[in-house]
């Protein structure tokens, strides 16, 4: 009899049951879930912080659009490079700007340093009266009016005004030689 159990205990030994031998497999069925789970909570939740961060954009801080440059007393005949960095402007004072219509009168005007071909800032030679880009080799007189490489057009002046004595430049007005808006009142100050 105890042999005979013996026996029967070596046969199921090496004759595991269907139910171990499905256990690994079933357990391992089930891990597979598991993770698959895991990984799917995993990319939901990262594609769900992406949405979130939709929700709140990118601040960008410009500076402002409306700059007092101060006393026209300041500047002197010629370009000043003052504002270039800090506000995309040259404030350029002459005797005459023929091209507004301002013959024999002098003043002041806020010109855009942004190059009118694509987009690049020019740099100004006093050397040479002219403002040159790095970029394509368009050449600008002070007046703003292109005579040298791609650029299409003069580059633009800002609305520029006096308040209170001091000259107030905005950026949010600018005026186009080839529009006809240079000779517009408020493109000029008369000093
Ligand atoms: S961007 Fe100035 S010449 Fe091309």
């Amino acid at each position: 009899m105890a042999t005979s159990e013996a026996s029967q205990r070596a046969i199921t030994a090496q004759n595991p049951s269907r139910d171990q031998q499905r256990g690994p497999t079933r357990r391992a069925a089930v891990a597979q879930l598991l993770a698959g789970w895991s990984l799917f909570s995993l990319a939901a939740g990262v594609g769900l912080l992406g949405c979130v961060r939709f929700l709140f954009p990118n601040v960008l801080y410009e500076p402002p659009a409306t700059f007092n440059a101060g006393m026209p007393s300041n500047y002197g005949v010629g370009v000043d490079e003052t504002f270039k960095n800090t506000n995309s402007t040259w404030l350029v004072r002459t005797e005459s700007d023929p091209l507004s219509g301002r013959d024999g009168i002098p003043g002041i005007f806020a010109l855009n340093t942004v190059c009118t071909h694509l987009g690049c800032i020019p740099n100004w030679q006093a050397a040479d009266n002219r403002f040159k880009c790095p970029c394509h080799g368009s050449g600008f007189r002070p007046s703003g009016m292109n005579f040298e490489g791609p650029a299409p057009r003069p580059l633009e002046r800002w609305r520029v005004v006096l308040s209170e004595g001091e000259l107030m430049v905005d950026m949010n007005q600018k005026y186009q030689w080839e529009k006809g808006q240079w000779v517009s009142p408020e493109s000029y100050v008369v000093v």
